[in-house]
């Protein structure tokens, strides 16, 4: 696979929640801050303007305080969420122009994402978990056969197929997780705060089962966190969001060296 496939062009995004979106976003492209929007038009703004270029085949880290606009900017990948103005586009393919068909290959075949929450159905096994979205899309039980028992072994799970989520531990849920976005093989892998729920120790094992996962895989993964430490570890570029609006992107080091305003520098004097 070229390392250039699972691009991600991100233009000038603004999205205006609320009944009087029109409005809010008018109010927003004046100038109005977030709470001016909020208390005069009642629109909650999630992103302003965003634009960002995310390379195929790197781990790109979203960093911000909780409501920064995160998991809202990540959605507008996979158009779980429609912008209010701006364009995405997919490996060049302008998301907003899929049609139904089109959407339906993107979200199975291009991009899968692992949640904070695991995602995973009670009543399965951790087998048919991981092979679910394979299923879903159509393919053979021997290719499913293949993949699954391929990744469950991957993450580490060799030996738990038959176990049902509730008698896994949380790290060893989020393996499965991991595993059931792998069996589809996306270009692009979309992460949630999905090592945050994890204690620290477990956390830093899934950090380094992801990047020994990816020295081999070199798939897009965004990867969302509220952490600079697990930001700075794993990811080859950063963005930083505050309010809605892009603050910083860089490298670890660029992040750390010369951070843009006392918001970033606040990240990074908090590290431990
Ligand atoms: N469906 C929605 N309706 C109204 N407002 C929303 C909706 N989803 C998000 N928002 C608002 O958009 C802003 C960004 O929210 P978002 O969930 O993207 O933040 P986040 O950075 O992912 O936060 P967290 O770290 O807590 O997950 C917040 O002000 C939030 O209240
Ligand atoms: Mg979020």
């Amino acid at each position: 696979m070229s390392t250039a496939q699972g691009h991600i062009e991100v233009r000038h995004i603004f999205k205006v929640f609320g009944a009087h979106a029109a409005a809010g976003l008018a109010m927003v492209k004046q100038g109005a801050s977030k709470q001016e929007v909020l208390s005069k038009a009642g629109c909650n703004v999630g992103l302003q303007d965003v634009s960002l270029h995310i390379p195929g085949g790197q781990i790109f880290v979203i960093m911000g305080l909780s409501g920064s606009g995160k998991s809202t900017l990540v959605r507008h990948f996979n158009r779980l969420i429609e912008p209010t103005a701006g364009e995405i586009l997919v490996n060049g393919r302008n998301v907003l122009q899929l049609d139904g068909k089109a959407l339906q290959d993107l979200r199975r075949h291009t991009m899968s994402m692992v949640f904070q929450s695991f995602g995973l159905l009670p009543h399965k096994t951790v087998f048919d978990n991981v092979a679910y979205g394979m299923r879903v899309r159509g393919d053979t039980e021997d290719a499913v056969r293949a993949s699954v028992t391929k990744w469950i072994e991957r993450v580490g799970l060799k030996g738990y197929d038959k176990c049902y989520p509730d008698e896994l531990s949380g790290g060893m849920r989020q393996r499965v997780g991991l595993a059931r976005a792998l069996a589809m093989d996306p270009q692009v892998l979309l992460m949630d705060e999905a090592f945050s729920a994890l204690d620290p120790l477990i956390r830093y094992d899934m950090q380094t089962l992801l990047l020994e996962l990816q020295s081999t895989l070199s798939k897009t993964i965004v990867f969302i966190t509220h952490d600079l430490d697990e930001a700075l570890r794993i990811g080859a570029h950063i963005a930083i969001l505050r309010d809605g609006e892009l603050v910083q992107v860089g490298t670890p080091q660029q992040i750390v060296e010369q951070p843009a305003d006392d918001y970033v520098r606040r990240f990074v004097e908090r590290r431990s």
